[in-house]
């Protein structure tokens, strides 16, 4: 959407080549933070004759002042550099996964960092508790100080990512994600809850987190929306610096880096969330000062606080993909922004650069990556880099300033003078996680982050003493109210168990109508019979990371629970108060005519009790304060929607918010979703209920089938019944010449998903012949070098699910940026087989299968 060239909104948006724009938001972030070390300068104004679209100008972009370096410091990091073999150095620009490293791989490998991805918990749940995670920190730790055949050992440093508190550790109160802590707008709130989760992060052993995120999403299709605070980069400036304060300390106090923090990491540079169509990992179309003006500002303030590290985005900026982009990495961030800590890659990003695979990528730290993030390739990725700096493709100076960077952030942090993770402060300290103090902040947070946007005949404040009927599947979900990145890496399907210090939504509205003797009834459909005064729904999306959660508009699509539901009982007399659950503004007009009160609760996380204080106003003096920090859509082709925008034309504007009092009846909205029919086909489903979706056809040899039952001298296809009629396929191998599969008339590029280690999945049975079978795909090609991989897979008796991680195919030569059979079966002569529900998806249990296992 075009974009104002003059100022006219509630904050500056100079996505133009405007002088003033630009002097005014460097300002206004300074007043907002109101704090020493982030002192910004006007930088020059581009005229447009040196204008080239994809160049970048280093000298227009803001000037930061960033912590001193520490003579010191310095010192100690020449006597250990001079001290450092090659290899060791190799191995401290390499941070591996702990899913697929071993202490052993540590020591013998000198890395630099172990990170633990979303999935990547030690031991055999989805989480780990504190003891599992200290005992595994332990383990690298003593690895990396192990000085056998070294002459020093440098100390690693463990990062994960705990996004909204420390939410992959059980225990640990989990804060609302940063969409609702955007709209309480409270950068001391923020600041308290960055210091609690590095207190958190410290009872697991944990010393570095991967945030805060300072990402300006301006397509709410994007699946990382909720991860940013604001459409706006005024409010993400203004808690850029006080989340690092929160984390690391303030720099030049007692306690900077002390034994109460932790390291942080802005991510993802820059301008993630400005990719077209709001794809995740896409490339950011935009014009420099756009990059910079919105999407740099959060890193403004960070860095100027002292943040240690900067992640690499995965994004391209005009396409060049950022973890190559030396003018942005180099020229920018460490030059005109001074950033004197290290840049870490994300996972696998370096594999994204043209030219590069994941174990073999120079160009990444040539352009200025000072770390590789490379989880499992990190071994391969070592041999390579060595290799190149021998050759000097990587020139050791280069090599020799990464390790610097890198050295220098583990010397502020006093890595070297730290005894083993467990022996550190709060180690182990279990009971604080869920102390009245750390379970208050959570609350508080929660309830400042509810914004409201309908309330109708003042239907909140609603009466705890009346008869009160809770619907919807979010109620008694912790896990849906928390999101993704929580206890895994989608966050889905974790039970309340599993968050033994966190309370449903459910429990708090109970606890509040309990102690004011009214009654509550649960009816997580709301189909059933009621006379309830008051209905309660609590519904919304369901919980989603990364790419997994872009979707193709803003429409909400329900799913387990039906708000159709509420019509009836608002028909009957009820008022229906609704608490949408999301990651992003969604289009719910419908759901909003069906309620008398419509909260955006966003993903409130663990402290359900919040959310009751609010319906109930349990305190007189509570107000809803939260007010939107991203626009909310009129139609559901909105996703690209705003503030500042030419033609900005939301429902609820930005910075909209009702108190109890506040006389704004909304009338009816209309239903039309501005969407045409069929626009919400998923990505990554080949077959489903029968049907393969467009655009995917099945196939017999090289012929398209679009008729069933199908049948040629080499196969037969026909319709089977799974769980519904003629939802599955019977496929009959009858001569083992012609293979079957699920085609497409022109490549896609799942390179994501493969890079994401997700896998194809289906449903088989085998009904003739034995279950050995080749499951394949195949990419773009012509016929002379056809491109294709198969994996050997053994196929049961009944119907079970089939998994073949991505990867597989992918190291076989298929690319997976040019798919195009997403499903290739291979069967010979007299085998049959039943088929069905082919996608591609993550199972966190599922475990890594080749064919080869
Ligand atoms: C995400 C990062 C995250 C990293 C480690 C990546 O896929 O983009 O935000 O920090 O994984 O889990
Ligand atoms: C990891 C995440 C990571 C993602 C990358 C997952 O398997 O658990 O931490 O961000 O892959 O796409």
């Amino acid at each position: 959407m075009a974009r104002s060239t003059l100022i006219r909104s509630k904050f500056q948006r100079a996505g133009r080549l405007s002088a003033t724009g630009l002097t005014s938001i460097l300002v206004l972030s300074a007043a907002l933070t109101g704090c020493a070390g982030v002192e910004t300068e006007a930088p020059a104004e581009l005229t447009p004759a040196t204008v080239d679209t994809a160049t970048i100008h280093p000298e227009i972009w803001p000037v930061v002042e960033t912590p001193p370096l520490d003579p010191e410091i310095e010192a100690r990091i020449d006597d250990i550099l001079s001290k450092l073999t090659v290899e060791q150095k190799v191995g401290q620009v390499i941070q591996g996964d702990s899913g697929s490293l071993t202490a052993e791989d540590v020591k013998q490998y000198r890395l630099g960092s172990v990170l633990s991805g979303g999935n990547s918990a030690p031991g055999p749940l989805p989480y780990a508790d504190a003891q599992t995670w200290l005992d595994a920190a332990d383990a690298y730790f003593a690895a990396s100080i192990d000085p056998e055949g070294v002459e020093i050992a440098v100390p690693i440093i463990w990062g994960i990512d705990a996004v909204h508190g420390h939410a992959n550790l059980t225990g640990a109160v989990v804060y609302p994600h940063n969409i609702g802590l955007g709209a309480a707008n409270d950068p001391d709130l923020i600041e308290a809850i960055a210091r609690a989760t590095a207190h958190d992060l410290k009872v697991s052993g944990h010393d570095w987190t991967f945030a805060p995120t300072l990402a300006v999403p301006q397509n709410d299709r994007w699946g990382r929306t909720y991860e940013g605070f604001s459409e706006s980069p005024d409010i993400v400036a203004s808690y850029g610096d006080r989340i690092v304060y929160g984390l690391q300390g303030r720099v030049g106090e007692d306690g900077f880096l002390g034994v109460d923090t932790v390291i942080s990491s802005a991510k993802h540079y820059v301008g993630d969330g400005g990719t077209e169509n709001g794809i995740d990992q896409g490339d950011a179309k935009i014009s420099e000062e756009e990059l910079r003006d919105i999407h740099a500002a959060g890193y403004v303030t960070a860095v100027g606080a002292g943040a240690q590290t900067v992640m690499a985005s995965f994004s391209a900026w005009q396409g060049t993909r950022m973890h190559g982009h030396k003018p942005l990495l180099t020229d920018v961030l460490k030059g005109q922004m001074n950033f004197n800590g290290f840049i870490v890659g994300d996972w696998n990003g370096h594999g994204l650069i043209p030219g590069c695979t994941n174990t073999d990528c120079p160009q990444a730290l040539n352009a200025g990556l000072d770390m590789y993030m490379a989880p499992d390739s990190w071994r391969g990725l070592w041999h390579s880099t060595l290799a190149h700096v021998q050759s000097g493709e990587i020139p050791m100076e280069r090599l020799d300033d990464a390790v610097r960077r890198i050295l220098r952030v583990k010397l502020a942090y006093g890595v070297f003078e730290k005894d083993l993770p467990s022996q550190r402060a709060y180690a182990g300290d279990v009971e604080s996680l869920g102390s009245d103090e750390r379970r208050a902040l959570a609350r508080e947070a929660v309830r400042k982050s509810l914004v409201l946007l309908k309330n109708n005949d003042a239907a909140l404040p609603a009466d705890p003493s009346a008869n009160i009927l809770v619907v919807g599947d979010g109620a008694n979900s912790i896990a849906k109210a928390s999101g993704g990145w929580t206890l895994s890496w989608q966050g889905r399907d974790n039970p309340n168990e599993s968050f033994p210090n966190g309370q449903t939504i459910l429990d708090g509205i109970q606890d509040a109508v309990t102690a004011s003797g009214g009654a509550v009834t649960f009816d997580p459909t709301g189909l059933e019979d009621s006379d309830a005064d008051i209905v309660i729904a609590v519904y919304g999306e369901d919980p989603y990371a990364e790419f997994q959660g872009d979707v193709a508009n803003v429409d909400f699509v329900p799913n387990a629970f039906d708000p159709a539901t509420l019509t009836a009982h608002r028909a009957r007399g009820a008022t229906v108060i609704s608490v949408f659950l999301s990651g992003r503004p969604l289009w719910t007009n419908p759901e909003i005519n069906a309620s008398d009160a419509f909260i955006a609760a966003w993903l409130p996380g663990s402290e359900g009790g919040g959310i009751a204080d609010m319906l109930f106003r349990t305190n007189p003096d509570t107000e809803f304060t939260g007010r939107l920090s991203y626009s909310w859509p009129k139609l559901a082709t909105q996703a690209e929607l705003n503030v500042g925008d030419d033609d900005y034309d939301p429902l609820f504007p930005f910075g909209y918010g009702l108190t109890y009092t506040e006389d704004a009846a909304l009338e009816t909205l209309p239903e039309d979703s501005g969407l045409a029919p069929g626009a919400t086909a998923q990505k990554g489903v080949f077959f489903s209920r029968g049907e393969a979706p467009d655009p995917w056809t099945l196939a017999a040899g090289p012929n398209r089938v679009d008729q069933l039952p199908f049948g040629s001298a080499d196969l037969q296809i026909s319709a089977l019944n799974k769980d519904a009629q003629e939802d599955s396929l019977r496929i009959d191998f009858l001569s083992g010449a012609e293979s079957f599969s699920l085609t497409s008339s022109y490549a896609h590029d799942f390179s994501r998903e493969s890079n994401g280690a997700m896998e194809l999945a289906f449903s088989a049975k085998v009904i003739n012949g034995d279950g050995n079978v080749q499951v394949g795909m195949g990419c773009e090609s012509d016929d002379a070098t056809p491109c294709m991989a198969t994996v050997p897979v053994t196929i049961g008796g009944d119907w079970s699910e089939v998994r073949v991680t991505l990867s597989c195919f992918a190291g076989r030569g298929v690319s997976m940026d040019s798919l195009q059979d997403a499903l290739i079966l291979n069967g010979e002569a007299g085998q049959s087989f039943g088929l069905s529900d082919v996608r591609i998806e993550q199972d966190a249990d599922a475990i890594p299968n080749c064919g080869d296992a």
